[in-house]
């Protein structure tokens, strides 16, 4: 007799602790992961383009798909201290592996590059914007995105 109740308490006892256990991880799985944020600019400010004309260019031609807030996606991934960072960083954002892979460094050249002529740049990639063939408007985006730290 008092072995079974022993047994049927220990029993409970278990399935106490494991539906604890259950609702615990269930609680963990369910809070989303944080947004990723990028490290703070390492490089110099750009200083061959006029930023104040790279950020009305920037509302004009990237504005549309991509934000400049910290977890905030649209169509493009937001674009907050892109300027030196390492293509493909953000975990919320699902980038095609033809742009994750291709192991570039948003410096002034590859950004360069990438905006005049998305797909000539990174074969496969998803971005679809006009290249923008003013070299000029070009490097004043490159200065305005350099100032976002
Ligand atoms: C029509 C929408 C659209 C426009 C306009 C656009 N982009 Fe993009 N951009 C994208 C998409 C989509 C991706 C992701 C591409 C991929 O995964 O292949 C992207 C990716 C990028 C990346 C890589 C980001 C990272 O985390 O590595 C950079 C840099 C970038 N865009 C810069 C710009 C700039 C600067 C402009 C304006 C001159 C611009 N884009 C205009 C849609 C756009």
């Amino acid at each position: 007799m008092t072995t079974t109740l022993v047994v049927r308490f220990n029993k409970q006892t278990v399935l106490a602790v494991i539906s604890g256990l259950v609702m615990l991880f269930g609680l963990a799985a369910c809070q989303k992961e944080p947004p990723t944020t990028r490290p703070p600019v390492a490089l110099p400010v750009y200083d061959q383009g006029d930023a104040v004309l790279g950020k009305v260019a920037y509302e004009k031609q990237c504005k549309q798909c991509h934000s400049l807030q910290v977890g905030s996606n649209n169509k493009g991934p937001q674009l907050l201290r892109i300027y030196g960072a390492n293509v493909g960083l953000l975990n919320e954002y699902q980038y095609t592996d033809a742009l994750k892979n291709s192991q570039i460094v948003w410096t002034a050249e590859s950004l360069d590059r990438y905006i005049a002529n998305p797909k000539q740049a990174v074969n496969g990639t998803r971005m679809r914007s006009e290249p923008i063939a003013d070299a000029k408007m070009r490097q004043d985006i490159i200065a305005y995105l350099s100032t976002l730290k």
